[in-house]
C-alpha cells in the first residue's frame, strides 16, 4: 500500500493510497493522572508523593480533552499510562475528561494503568486490574479493533513488553483485510534510531523486541526474555503491506521513524507535559 509521511514533534500527515476521505485523529499518551482518595484507603499513603505531582497533570489532561472537543476530529487515541495507578479517583477523573469529547475515544493501557508502584508483581497483576479500566477500554483491554473513515485501528496492550499468542493471532487476522491499518499500542517497537535515545533516557532499551536487552537487565522492568509471539509480532508488523502507522508512547519523548515500506512508528511526547500529536490521514 503506497503511503507518504511527514511530521513534526506534534503533528503527522499521512497520505494513503485508496483512502476516500480525510480522517483526523488526536494522539495522546502518558498523561500519568495520579489522584487518589479514601475510596482506595489501602493505597493512599504509598501514593502521597505521586498525588502531590498530580495537579498540573490532571489539569493538562482535562484541557487536552476540552481542546479535542473543538478540533472536528474523527477519533481520539489514548495509548497508555493515562493514569499513574488504577485508583477510582484517577479513573473517574479520566472518564469525566473523556466525556467532553463526542467522537470515539479509544484506549489501550500502559504499564502504569494497571499497577500501583508500591505493589510487587508482573503481568499477573494486569489481568487482576484490567477490569478497573472497563469504562475506558470498553471491556476489551487486551486487544480490540475499530474502523473509522475507512481506516482500521487495532489496539494491543503490549504493556508487559510482550505480545501473547492470542494477541498475535488477532493482529494477524485483522491484517488480512485490505483496509489501511493503524496500530495503537503503549510500548514502541525497538528500531535502530530509537534504541540509543531510549537507553540514554532510561538506561535500558525498554522497547518491544529489542535484540540486545539482557534477561538480567529486564528484571528491573518486570519482564523476561521475548516470547516467540512477541518476536513474531514485530516480524508481522514489518511485513504487513497494509500497516500504515504505529502510534505509541511509554518512553516520554517524541520520535518518529520508518518501521516498514508503508509504516512509520510515531512515539508521542507525554501528556503530563501537555503534549499531543494531531494526525491527518489524507487520500494519496
Ligand atoms: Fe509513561
Ligand atoms: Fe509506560
Amino acid at each position: 500500500m503506497r503511503t507518504t509521511h511527514s511530521w513534526t514533534s506534534n503533528t503527522a500527515t499521512i497520505h494513503v493510497e485508496g483512502l476516500q476521505a480525510p480522517v483526523k485523529m488526536l494522539h495522546i499518551t502518558d498523561a500519568h493522572v495520579s489522584c487518589i482518595d479514601d475510596r482506595d484507603p489501602e493505597h493512599v499513603e504509598a501514593c502521597a508523593t505521586h498525588q502531590a505531582r498530580n495537579v498540573p497533570r490532571e489539569a493538562f489532561f482535562h484541557a487536552l480533552m476540552a481542546e479535542a472537543a473543538t478540533l472536528s476530529l474523527d477519533l481520539v487515541a489514548l495509548t497508555g499510562d493515562i493514569i499513574h495507578y488504577p485508583s477510582q479517583a484517577a479513573i473517574e477523573s479520566v472518564d469525566q475528561a473523556v466525556a467532553q469529547v463526542d467522537v470515539p475515544v479509544v484506549y489501550t493501557s500502559g504499564n502504569h494503568d494497571w499497577w500501583y508502584p508500591h505493589i510487587k508483581g508482573r503481568e499477573e497483576l494486569r489481568s487482576v486490574w484490567w477490569p478497573m479500566l472497563d469504562s475506558l477500554t470498553k471491556g476489551q483491554a487486551s486487544h480490540a479493533s475499530y474502523v473509522v473513515g475507512g481506516i482500521q485501528f487495532i489496539l494491543v496492550d503490549d504493556s508487559t513488553y510482550q505480545v501473547t499468542e492470542e494477541q498475535l493471532a488477532f493482529v494477524q487476522e485483522k491484517l488480512k483485510t485490505d483496509l489501511p491499518t493503524v496500530l495503537l499500542t503503549h510500548i514502541p517497537v525497538s528500531l535502530p534510531t530509537l534504541r540509543d535515545r531510549t537507553i540514554e533516557r532510561w538506561k535500558d532499551p525498554i522497547l518491544i523486541g529489542d535484540p540486545n536487552w539482557s534477561v538480567e537487565r529486564r528484571e528491573r522492568w518486570r519482564t523476561d526474555a521475548d516470547l516467540p509471539s512477541t518476536l513474531e509480532f514485530v516480524r508481522t508488523l514489518v511485513a504487513a503491506d497494509n500497516l500504515i502507522a504505529v502510534f505509541c508512547g511509554h518512553i516520554h519523548f517524541d520520535h518518529a521513524d520508518t518501521l516498514s515500506r508503508s509504516a512509520v512508528q510515531y512515539v508521542g511526547a507525554p501528556g503530563f507535559d501537555a503534549q499531543k500529536r494531531l494526525v491527518e490521514f489524507l487520500p494519496l
